[in-house]
């Protein structure tokens, strides 16, 4: 293999977005209730076991809620309505691929209907044409964060086995539809959401502490399945189309020389990732795994045809999220803990943080993307990475230069990344547009090189407004880098 000096001539450089975090338009045309509808507003003062967790009783309270903008999720920042203004902005930066996920409950809106919502495929069919016509490659992520909540209350979420065909039959819908236009799809955002996220990845209440644990792992089972069966049905529909893994890769360091740190660190690197990676790439559970469940008195079911499938339909490319590294210690009293994407994360004493606390560590990008497609030996797609910041609207403008130096340190370690040898398919930023945040669901912490005007209450123009970060990047993407 030649020494790449730079990025490939043909790299996808682009941004993401998320239908439930943008849509808006919850109830219209068919579409169905999903589990970010009742994902209330919080902030970052709200400890993260709060905001995240679901229990029955909580669940009742929620879906007997009628004042809607208690939901932010809800309203989006109307990109139902605005997608072709939001795509065009998208060109105009000279986007080569733009990330978004399709609403499950517009496709079916109680997840287990007989027929597909024509209202719900008429609307992604505008919005693939419109991205294709700006000549940019549509990524499609199939389920983000967005299940249909009649799975969730008649079925009890991913960990009933029936989700597994329902899953199926929708991803069925989509490629029999798409499957020639789309080259890239993403089975499940962050399938160790199992993990880490787990009612809004899963569906999974926490009602009962005896079969939680158990209940989450056998729905990891059933993504893994879920999306071996998708890449069956893929390639029956298209040769040159392939389906991504997708993880929210958490990249830990021991946090001293001591072997101890060093193996748990290890092992969170196993657990929170390689688990899941491992299983949908490799096609079977690793090794370290049945440790895991004897330890934790998890005894999954797990059938013969499920180890087959797995085994024959592995996924094409790895696709992760990476925002942030942290640290790990075998005695976690001596640390001081920080916020970090969907969990909490010891302080690394030599990295800064956002305001959100997530630390930054552009060389932990390189360090994963080595490690990644080493281990691998598969292509890899960065398909999340960026800041969440309180940008500021000053004379028209938002001058937003901590989000080009977040951006362009990270893509300076991937440049030395695609040196060091790393395939890597393309690079979507998240987000390409200001959208409602997953983790709290505030407007005010913003991701985009397009300001949205629109406060954490719903008010406001929802005039879209191109950031000092929008000219730059668009500059980088021309230049096929950063011309270091
Ligand atoms: C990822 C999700 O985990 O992190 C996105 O896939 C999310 O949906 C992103 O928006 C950033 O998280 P947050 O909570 O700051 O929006």
């Amino acid at each position: 293999k030649k020494f790449e000096q730079t990025f490939p001539e043909n790299f996808l450089w682009g941004g993401a977005i998320a239908a439930c975090q943008s849509e808006g338009a919850f109830d219209l045309d068919g579409k169905g209730l999903t589990v970010a509808d009742i994902a209330v507003k919080h902030d970052k003062t709200v400890p993260r076991s709060v905001r995240k967790l679901i229990t029955a009783e909580r669940l009742e309270k929620v879906l007997q809620e009628t004042d809607d903008r208690k939901f932010p999720k809800r309203h989006g920042i109307d990109f139902y309505h605005r997608f072709k203004e939001d795509i065009a902005w998208c060109a105009e930066m000279g986007f080569k691929v733009f990330r978004f996920s399709i609403a499950w409950g517009r496709i079916f809106p109680n997840g287990d209907d007989a027929k597909a919502n024509m209202k719900g495929l008429a609307f992604y069919d505008q919005v693939i044409a419109e991205v294709i016509k700006h000549g940019m490659e549509p990524l499609i992520t199939i389920n983000h964060f967005d299940m249909p909540m009649n799975l969730v209350t008649q079925y009890g979420g991913w960990k009933n086995r029936q989700l597994i065909d329902f899953y199926v039959t929708y991803a069925k819908t989509l490629f029999e539809r798409y499957g020639e236009k789309v080259n890239y799809w993403i089975a499940f955002n962050e399938i160790n959401g199992a993990r880490f996220n787990v009612f809004y990845s899963t569906g999974i209440v926490k009602d009962d502490e005896a079969t939680y644990l158990q209940d989450c792992y056998q729905a990891a089972h059933h993504q893994f399945v879920a999306s071996a069966l998708a890449k069956k049905a893929l390639s029956k529909v298209s040769k040159e189309a392939m389906l991504g893994c997708m993880v929210a890769k958490f990249t830990t360091y021991p946090a001293t020389c001591k072997p101890e740190d060093a193996l748990e660190a290890q092992k969170n690197e196993q657990m929170d990732n390689y688990y899941f990676t491992d299983t949908v790439i490799r096609g079977e559970y690793p090794p370290y795994a049945a440790r895991f469940w004897h330890e934790n008195g998890i005894e999954l079911q797990i059938f013969e045809e499920d180890e087959a499938v797995l085994k024959r339909y592995p996924a094409d490319f790895l696709a992760f999220s990476y925002y942030m590294s942290s640290i790990s210690a075998a005695d976690k009293e001596n640390f001081e803990e920080t916020d970090g994407n969907l969990k909490n994360t010891l302080k690394n004493p030599h990295l800064k943080a956002s305001e959100w606390g997530w630390q930054i560590d552009p060389i932990g990008l390189r360090y994963t993307l080595n490690d990644l497609y080493n281990r691998y030996s598969i292509p890899l797609f960065i398909v999340e990475n960026g800041i969440g910041a309180e940008d500021v609207l000053e004379d028209g403008k938002i001058d937003d230069d901590y989000r080009i130096d977040y951006l362009s340190a990270h893509i300076k370690q991937i440049e030395e990344a695609i040196k060091d040898g790393v395939q890597l398919i393309g690079y979507t930023t998240w987000s390409a547009i200001d959208i409602v945040s997953s983790g709290t669901s505030e407007m005010a912490k913003r991701y985009g090189f397009i300001y949205v005007d629109q406060d954490d209450l719903g008010h406001g123009t929802l005039k879209r407004i191109p950031k000092k970060s929008f000219h730059w990047y668009k500059a980088v993407i021309a230049a096929n880098g950063l011309g270091l």
